[in-house]
């Protein structure tokens, strides 16, 4: 259990413009170190060969099916039947939960209302990653903050154990008034995060460009909330106010309509199934470019392929593309 709370809490930084950046996590770090030992464990994770069904989980959800409480003691809750999930953090631990499936490619919806009042200090992430020493992943990170100012939407995409690739936001609604979705469109030309269905950011597939792209690793969710008072706030000059714990996160109505690898199944390819879904082809619509500008110019507040700083030898080449 301890190790769910290490993997995510060890982040190392590096300050930019006063913004301070999860580059790594620990998880990273104990990969090299796999990397290291078992190259031969490597190998065949990376040649698993990958077959997939397609499968809709209903829009009612049921957290009991979906989701296994991984860490917290107790502080994590799945309530109303399974229609409900709570998170909750407090001096002495944060919680968390993960997905019983692994998928590869889907869209994936969670509606998620973050800690209100005084949340400085506080983490809450939800992301999908594979496991191993190449592994990818796709992060929303939500970065807590005094009562009335805004929420740091933090988003990053790895690929083959590569990120760096920060993009964060404010939102443009207060997200811990009611619940918002946050969704994730994953399919073999792009990653698109969605807020509400507005798409804020599309991490295309350049591979011939050799960019690499997630699509062989399949990724399970996971969620925590936890404390980063150290750096969360204003790069840490905002504490957390303990006297305000336990700090609470809400989630509901998880829908995942997405493939999830098993053997002896139809492959999770672009005719695979008969029932093929909309989301396999889905990009960002011209409606949606509109959105996503508009999003990027008023309520971007990082980007890296904007920091020349951090990159004095060229920026990421995905970058110079459009
Ligand atoms: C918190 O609010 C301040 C003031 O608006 C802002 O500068 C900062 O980026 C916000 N977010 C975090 C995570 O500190």
């Amino acid at each position: 259990m301890e190790g769910y709370k290490k993997d995510l809490s060890t982040y190392s930084f590096l300050t930019h413009n006063t913004i301070l950046l999860p580059l790594s996590s620990k998880r990273s770090y104990n990969s090299l170190l796999l990397l290291h030992q078992s190259p031969t464990a490597m190998k065949a994770f990376l040649i698993t060969i990958i077959t997939c069904s397609l499968l809709t989980i209903g829009s009612a959800g049921d957290f009991y099916k979906d989701f296994d409480i991984t860490w917290g003691d107790g502080r994590a809750k799945i309530l109303n039947n399974g229609q409900l999930l709570t998170l909750s953090l407090d001096k002495a631990s944060g919680s968390g939960f993960q997905s019983k499936n692994e998928y590869l490619f889907g869209k994936i919806d969670m509606q998620i209302k973050l800690v209100p009042g005084n949340s400085a200090g506080t983490v809450t992430a939800y992301y999908l990653t594979s496991q191993g020493p190449a592994h990818d992943e796709i992060d929303f990170e939500f970065l807590g903050n005094l009562s009335g100012d805004p929420y740091t939407l933090h988003t990053n995409v790895f690929t083959q154990g590569k990120g760096n690739r920060e993009m964060q936001f404010k939102l443009w609604f207060d997200p811990t008034k009611d619940f918002h979705t946050y969704s994730i469109l994953w399919n073999p030309r792009h990653v698109i995060f969605m807020v509400d269905g507005t798409p804020i950011r599309d991490f295309k597939n350049l591979e011939s460009r050799g960019i690499a792209f997630p699509k062989n690793q399949p990724m399970r969710i996971y969620s925590s909330l936890w404390n980063a008072e150290d750096w969360a706030t204003r790069g840490g000059l905002v504490k957390t106010d303990w006297s305000k714990a336990p700090f609470v996160a809400s989630y509901r109505n998880f829908k995942a309509d997405a493939c999830v690898p098993s053997s002896g199944t139809s492959k999770c390819a672009p005719n695979a199934t008969a029932n093929k879904s909309e989301w396999w082809n889905q990009e960002v619509d011209s409606a949606g470019q509109e959105r996503m500008k508009w999003v990027q110019k008023n309520y971007m507040i990082y980007n890296y392929c904007s920091d020349v700083k951090r990159f004095p030898q060229g920026l990421p080449p995905e970058c110079s593309i459009a």
